[in-house]
Parts: C-alpha cells; sequence; structure tokens
C-alpha cells in the first residue's frame, strides 16, 4: 500500500492532536506501580503505546478503558508478576527500553522483542548501565533483542553515572530500574534530554532531586518507596504537531490552530528553529496541567522563511524533528544547517540517510557532512516514490512536502504512521490537505 500527498489549497482550522507518546508511555508504566487506581485521559492510542499496555497487561497490571479514559490497577513498586509469553514491543524504542529498564530489577525473567526495526536497534546503551547496577540481560549477538531479562531483586544503585549517549529512553530505564533498588542512584547528563521521567516521579510525590553543577543536570533518586496512584492528563505530542503546524507554514494562505500542546523545554527545539527561519508561529493560552507546560499553537503561512544553522547542543529538544525539519529547510531560502545528527542514523530508521535521500529525489540539494546535514532551499519537484524503510516520521514528512511540491509524491508503507500518529491522515484532510 502507498499513500499519496498533492498540491492542496491552504489550510484552515483548529485541531485536536492526539497525546504525546513519550508521556503516554510513562503514564502506563507509573500508573503500574503506584498504589491503586490511576485514571489516565488523552492517552495516545497509538500501536507503540498500545504495546507497552499489553505488556503491563502480562505482567499481571489491569488496564480498562472506560469511555475515553483508561484505569490502570497498580500493584506498587515489585508488584509485577512473570509473564507467560514474549513481550513484544512492536516498533518502539521507548515502550522496549524503559520497559527492560523496569524488568531487569524485578524477581522474574522477561523475555522482550520487537519489529524487524527494533530487533535492528542498539541495545548496548541501555544494558551497560544496567549492568553496572547487577542487571542480567542475555541479547543477541551485538546486543540487539530478541533479549531476556533474567531479573534481579538485589541490584545497586547507581553512583555518579555519566551519560555516554544523550537519550532519555537511556536515563529513563536507569531510574524505572532504580525504583525497585533501595538506595540512591545519581545520573549526570552532559546534554539535557527530554525530562518526562523526572516530572511524572515528581508529580506522585518520589523521592527525587535535580540540581545544576558546572552547567550538568543532576538526578538523584532513591528508590523502594511505595507511592500512591494518582490521575494523569496526557498533553498533545508537538512532534506530532509538528506536521499540520509545518504544513500550514510551507502551504500558501494557510492558518491552523493545534490545541493543548506540550511546550516543554526539552521538547520544543522544532518550534524554535522555525521561529529563527521567520515561521509565524505563536504560542496561545500557556498554562500547566498536570506538571507539564502547554498551549494552543496558531501556525501561519511564512512566505520568507530563510535557513538557519542550528547547534548541536539544540538536537536532543528535537530529535524526531529534523525529517519534518528537512522539509521546512527544502522550502526555505538558502542553506539551513543541521549539526550533531549522530543519533539521527540509529532512530526507527537511518533517518539521516532517509532524510538526505527523500530531498534529493525531490530536487533539492542536500549533503551530508560528519554528523551534519545542509539542505538548500529550493522547488519540491514531487513525481517521486520516497522508501520510508517503514519509519513513520520519514513517511508523514514526506507526505507534507507532497502538498507543496509540483507533482505528487507517493509514500510506501504508510501503514507505519499508526506508530504514533493514526489520525494523521484524516487530520491533514480535514484541514484541507489532499492525501489518499
Ligand atoms: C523518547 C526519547 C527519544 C526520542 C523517542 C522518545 C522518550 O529517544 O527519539 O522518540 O520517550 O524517552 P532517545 O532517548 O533515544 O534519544
Amino acid at each position: 500500500m502507498y499513500l499519496t500527498a498533492k498540491k492542496s489549497k491552504k489550510l484552515k482550522g483548529k485541531v485536536n492532536v492526539p497525546g504525546d507518546k513519550s508521556i503516554s508511555h510513562r503514564a502506563l508504566i507509573f500508573a503500574s506501580q503506584a498504589i491503586g487506581e490511576c485514571k489516565i485521559s488523552g492517552l495516545l492510542e497509538s500501536e507503540d503505546v498500545l504495546n507497552t499496555k499489553k505488556s503491563l497487561q502480562k505482567l499481571g497490571i489491569n488496564i480498562e478503558k472506560k469511555r475515553n479514559d483508561y484505569f490502570v490497577s497498580g500493584n506498587g513498586i515489585g508488584g509485577l508478576s512473570e509473564p507467560d509469553d514474549i513481550l513484544d514491543f512492536g516498533n518502539s524504542g521507548t515502550g522496549s527500553r524503559l520497559m527492560i529498564g523496569l524488568l531487569s530489577s524485578q524477581n522474574f525473567k522477561s523475555y522482550i522483542t520487537g519489529d524487524s526495526s527494533l530487533r535492528g536497534r542498539p541495545m548496548a546503551r541501555v544494558i551497560k548501565p544496567l549492568e553496572k547496577m547487577g542487571a542480567k540481560v542475555n541479547a543477541r549477538q551485538g546486543n540487539l533483542l530478541p533479549a531476556l531479562v533474567e531479573g534481579n531483586g538485589m541490584m545497586l544503585p547507581l553512583d555518579n553515572y555519566e551519560m555516554e549517549v544523550p537519550s532519555a529512553q537511556v536515563k529513563s530505564a536507569i531510574l524505572l530500574a532504580a525504583m525497585n533498588i533501595s538506595g540512591t542512584t545519581t545520573i549526570i547528563e552532559k546534554e539535557r534530554t527530554r525530562d518526562h521521567t523526572e516530572s511524572m516521579m515528581k508529580y506522585f510525590g518520589m523521592d527525587i532531586k535535580i540540581s545544576e553543577k558546572n552547567g550538568r543536570n543532576v538526578i538523584k533518586f532513591t528508590g523502594q518507596k511505595e507511592y500512591k496512584a494518582k490521575n494523569i492528563i496526557v498533553p498533545s505530542d508537538p512532534s506530532s504537531a509538528a506536521f499540520p503546524i509545518v504544513a500550514a507554514i510551507i502551504t500558501e494562505g494557510s492558518e491552523i490552530l493545534c490545541r493543548n500542546i506540550l511546550i516543554n523545554p526539552t521538547r520544543i527545539g522544532l518550534f524554535e528553529t522555525l521561529k529563527e527561519m521567520g515561521a509565524r508561529l505563536e504560542y496561545k493560552n500557556i498554562r500547566t496541567e498536570a506538571g507539564e507546560k502547554i498551549a494552543d499553537i496558531k501556525a501561519s503561512y511564512s512566505p520568507d522563511l530563510k535557513g538557519v544553522k542550528i547547534p548541536a547542543e539544540r538536537a536532543p529538544s528535537m530529535i524526531d524533528e529534523y525529517p519534518i525539519l528537512g522539509v521546512a529547510a527544502a522550502c526555505a531560502k538558502g542553506d539551513t544547517v543541521m549539526n550533531g545528527l549522530a543519533e539521527l542514523r540509529v532512530k526507527e530508521s537511518n533517518r539521516l540517510e532517509l532524510i538526505k535521500k527523500g530531498l534529493i529525489q525531490n530536487g533539492i540539494k542536500a549533503v551530508e557532512k560528519g554528523d551534519s546535514l545542509i539542505v538548500t532551499g529550493g522547488k519540491l519537484k514531487g513525481g517521486v516514490t520516497v522508501t520510508t524503510h517503514g519509519d513513520h516520521r520519514i513517511a508523514m514528512s514526506f507526505l507534507v512536502a507532497g502538498l507543496v511540491a509540483a507533482k505528487p509524491i507517493k509514500v510506501d508503507e504508510p501503514h507505519m504512521i499508526a506508530t504514533s500518529f493514526p489520525e494523521f491522515k484524516g487530520l491533514m484532510n480535514k484541514l484541507g490537505a489532499d492525501i489518499r
């Protein structure tokens, strides 16, 4: 199956983008460890998140949907039971890595797998720090999934662990393992990554302290302390909102409003960059809900987009947004220089390669230099099929490109969009896009 996007008229309207993927995974996991029932509102019902939900159910957690909310009955810290089946996380690096952390300090064995993309993604980044704490994880050759997490109820806290990769998934895996370990784990981050795990730990009243030392982020967490259930409201995902927002910015005459978008500072690198490029983008009605800052975002057609240089330090706050930024850069005047992209090579696909390839196929100059990508704005010619390697964000980005390209753009494996944003096509077409 393919999806094709054609040159579209202006995009207009107000939309609700679905819940944040990172917070949705964490909401389910933290609710499963609480004492009592948590109500989760606005949970993202994408394949990735539903795989985390199914895994928790296999671990003995009761999760029910009533109307639009999910009710999770937590059994407390260490209250999971051995699953009698393999836990399959599908396409999700977040689901698998966070759960490897949580499961490493339980008293039973778990077998973990995922789809062909996930089975090719590096797991050493989580296994190595967890092993320092006493975890036993038997992965396939090269530290790849499938893996057997042996489970060790006697693990030790990590002292002053300096993060080797700027990854919120790794940081969260360590913190989740530490929940069932007595003593204090300290993690030091040079580059700040998304902090939803820490925010949720604070929200539940857990023993976590965050400070800054010599420009580095120091996280201290003491585990094996029970916490009570609380309700969670999941804000809308800025990484999904990025697609209609960029579409509106590059499509003549457009003006859209995306409601309730998470604007946590560790997630809004793309919006900052777009503003620097001259995009007409405004935060309205800024407020805080369940410990996270949210706003309605108005985005309008911005005819004078110009290329900018994006510092490597900003990469963690927009790591999932480079594919769609590549499309915005193709529509801007001059060069957009994106630095510090090494992590893009180990996402759901080698995204650095696929952004470059897809742009070149569409007549745009894109050059890779070390860990940087330089895109020179031009005319997207379309009339091509973009190979996505099953990567949802590559698919959505080139469909957005198709809305302004001279000829239609077709993408393969569009079913993968359901891993993060099942409503993408319907929502875009409701705004006026032509995607079929
Ligand atoms: C995520 C962290 C990021 C991001 C992913 C979600 C998370 O990955 O790319 O989509 O929820 O923690 P890394 O932590 O590996 O950079």
